[in-house]
């Protein structure tokens, strides 16, 4: 366990809610930001706002190098072989839209999802699908919400051109084995895009290591701001790929009858992009590395072993997915529904996520319209569990 408690780095969890202090247990939806981070934001708008790659004044220069030093600060942290490899996006839902746009498919192809997928993983596949006369086909998973490999086996061929996958879901926890499926799917040749969205903040994320061609992911899952995100893409790949959206920044020349493009990762940053946010990413990297991986996920799993066994007394309660879940536990208590039961421990100070968590076909496998969530961060105790337990235990009390 990571003691003492990192919440005193966090000003927000010392704010009461309801009258209640706050237990903040809904982090797969977004995490808390730390000081650090906080200062990292401020820090720039108090000292070198200003728009970067565009000015020679001394507040642009000082910009545009704090954001590319921010840039190179998460080439290191995810291993990538050079910062053009990183691109910044808006965030998962931003990268995967740009890579399911760059890809060209022809009718006959195939494109496989899980049954695990968020909707930011499947709909603009979905989307490539109808664009392009290509199948969508879906690994399915099992009762435990872990994912059928014989099936994905058989799935595979060398129609199989687009491989997307999560590599933890949000809504149940599970870890898919993602290396040993790009392997699988790369002796067929196929495109592969982890969905890293829910790994960033547990997992050590080595690009090199998955061997894929493309991994999304999101800074506020990881302690940082909304709306900044990285799209790593293999640099053999995004050289010869055609750039998404068109206009500033990723240009080297214009005229009215053609356009060169700029090369990496700008060809693929067209417009003013959010430098607080990569700034104040690198700064999460920087806290997040600083207190170390492995120690946090040694006490996430910590605490995902203590409330998986805290839930299990409840009367009437079924656990959705693995026993080995990374982040979060997804429930529902019999004869209470989950909105009823989110809105009543929220009057206690429990933050938690209620419905379909964005994934409404995974829902639809298990017959239910949603869950309750729980999900963890590297801040929250030992005394959390305690309180959403005995929170949940009320709750359902009084609603049956
Ligand atoms: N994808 C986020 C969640 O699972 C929003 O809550």
């Amino acid at each position: 366990m990571l003691t003492p408690s990192l919440k005193a780095d966090f000003p927000i969890l010392s704010e009461k809610v309801n009258g209640k202090p706050l237990v903040y247990l809904d982090n797969a939806a977004t995490t808390q930001k730390p000081i650090a981070v906080l200062d990292a934001s401020r820090r720039y708008y108090e000292k070198i706002n200003s728009n970067i790659h565009r000015g020679t004044h001394h507040l642009a220069r000082e910009a545009t190098a704090a954001h590319e030093h921010a840039r190179e600060t998460i080439t290191k942290y995810i291993n990538a072989s050079s910062p053009d490899e990183v691109i910044f996006t808006s965030g998962c839902t931003d990268g995967i839209n740009l890579v399911s746009n760059i890809l060209s498919l022809s009718s006959g192809d195939e494109i496989l999802i899980s049954a695990l997928e968020h909707h930011s993983n499947i709909v603009p596949w979905q989307m490539l699908a109808q664009r392009s006369g290509a199948l969508l086909r879906v690994i399915p998973c099992d009762d435990h919400g872990v994912l059928d490999q014989t099936a994905f086996q058989q799935l595979l061929s060398t129609k199989t051109k687009i491989l997307a996958i999560t590599w933890v879901s949000n809504a149940f926890g599970t870890v898919n084995p993602v290396r040993e499926m790009t392997f699988a799917a790369k002796k067929f040749g196929t495109t592969v895009l982890i969905d890293a969205a829910q790994a960033i903040p547990h997992l050590e994320v080595d690009v090199q290591a998955l061997g894929a061609d493309f991994v999304v992911f999101s800074g506020h899952k990881v302690y940082a701001p909304t709306g900044i995100g990285v799209l790593w893409g293999r640099k053999s790949l995004l050289e010869v790929l055609p750039p998404w959206r068109g206009g500033g920044e990723m240009i080297k020349e214009v005229t009215f009858e053609k356009t060169t493009y700029n090369d990496l990762p700008f060809k693929y940053e067209a417009g003013t992009p959010n430098i607080e946010g990569a700034i104040a990413l690198a700064a999460a990297f920087d806290y997040v590395h600083g207190i170390g991986l492995a120690e946090i996920q040694a006490h996430e799993e910590t605490l995902i072993h203590q409330a998986a066994a805290a839930l299990s007394e409840i009367p009437g309660i079924h656990l959705y997915g693995p026993a080995d879940r990374i982040g979060a536990i997804s429930f529902a208590i019999e004869g209470v529904h989950h909105y009823d039961l989110g809105t009543l421990i929220d009057q206690m100070g429990i933050a938690v996520r209620t419905g379909h968590h964005c994934c409404q076909p995974l829902m639809a496998r298990f017959g239910i319209t949603g869950t309750t969530r729980a999900s963890f961060a590297l801040y929250n105790t030992t005394e959390d569990i305690e309180s959403l337990a005995n929170a949940l235990t009320k709750a359902a009390t009084m609603l049956r």
